[in-house]
Order: C-alpha cells, then structure tokens, then sequence
C-alpha cells in the first residue's frame, strides 16, 4: 500500500520553533509509514478580497500542495489563546477565490506545543472551528497537546521522553487508521 502524502503545516515562523521541532520529530517516529511533505506558510502574503481575480502566486503555490496531499497535519502554538495570524492566513488563503476552496474534503490531524502548562489546547479548539468551516475533516482524538520542555527531543528529532514518544505513538498509530478506514 501506498504511503499516504500528508502535507505539515506549522503555524510559526520562528527559526527555532518547538512545533517545527515537533514535527521533526514526528516525521522521525513515524519512518516509512506517511510520505510527509512541508507546506510553507511563510511567503504568503496577507489575504486580500481584492487579489481574488489575480490571485498571488505563492497563493497559488500554496493551494496546489495542499490539493496533492492525502491529508493535512496541522502543528501550531498558541498564539493569546488562539491560532497564530499566519496560519489564519494560510488557511484564508487556501479555501479562495471563492469556488476555489482547496481545503474541501480534506482529513487532518491537529497537534501542537507550548511552554504553557496548557499546551495549545485553546489554539487547538479554535483551529477545529476554522476547519470545519472550510470543509476538512480532523481526527477527534487523541488530542495531543505538549507543554514544552527542553529536551524532551534531541537534535536528531527522536523523541527522548518516553511518556510522550509513546503518545505520539498512539496518535500516528489512531491517524493511519483512521485515513485507511
Ligand atoms: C504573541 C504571542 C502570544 C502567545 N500566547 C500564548 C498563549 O496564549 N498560550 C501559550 O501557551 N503560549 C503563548 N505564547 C507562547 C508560545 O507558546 C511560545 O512563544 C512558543 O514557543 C511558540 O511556538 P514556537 O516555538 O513553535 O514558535 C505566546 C507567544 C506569543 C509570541
């Protein structure tokens, strides 16, 4: 069987970013089993109605990614108790010009981590809402929100805290079945 293509689409553009860590690390735990692909945010500009009818390139780039991918693999911080701005964009910038949403009957998954002893659960919520809204479908658990602590994954991205390798398990474990199914 084919791998499934999950394109990961982290809501930080900060170089050293824990969720980018994260996904890093998650593409290391799961190996073979998804072919991941990174979905750039960082070059979109900000959405504008007015650009419908000569939509931006890096739009348009951004758009045909997501429409190639199986799936989606959200991993975002909190950002005042919701999703950061830039990831509100993208997903803005993805489901238009109107007609064109290239979110529509897409599955995802929804992770996160912070410092914060909450660990992205509100951002989490939020960006449930914002995807139902554009028509994609995310696994309702497990919920997997991580407060952040140093050294919890190394530098080559293996994940050196057993409680959380084998929650991160579960949860690729219960994503895979649910895409198969
Ligand atoms: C504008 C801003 C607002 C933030 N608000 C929250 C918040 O509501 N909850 C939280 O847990 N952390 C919050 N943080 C802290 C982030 O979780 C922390 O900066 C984290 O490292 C961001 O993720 P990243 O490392 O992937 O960039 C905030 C950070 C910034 C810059």
């Amino acid at each position: 069987m084919t791998a499934p293509r999950i394109g990961i689409i982290v809501g930080s553009l900060r170089a050293g970013s824990f969720n980018r860590q994260l996904g890093h690390a998650v593409r290391t735990l799961a190996g073979e089993r998804f072919a991941f692909e990174d979905i750039d945010i960082g070059d979109l500009p900000l959405y504008d109605q007015d650009d419908d009818a000569d939509f931006p390139a890096a739009g348009l780039r951004f758009k045909q990614q997501v429409e190639i991918c199986d799936a989606l693999l959200f991993i975002t911080p909190e950002y005042n108790r919701s999703i950061p701005g830039v990831l509100k964009n993208a997903i803005d910038i993805g489901s238009r010009p109107g007609g064109s949403n290239s979110f529509a009957g897409k599955r995802a998954a929804v992770i996160g981590t912070s410092p914060g002893a909450h660990g992205t659960v509100s951002a989490q919520q939020h960006l449930r809402n914002v995807l139902a809204a554009v028509d994609v479908a995310v696994l309702p658990q497990p919920e997997i929100a991580i407060q952040y602590r140093e050294g919890q994954i190394d530098a080559d991205g293996a994940i050196t805290d057993e409680r959380l390798r084998k929650r991160l398990q579960l949860f690729l474990d219960r994503f895979g079945g649910w895409l198969a199914a």
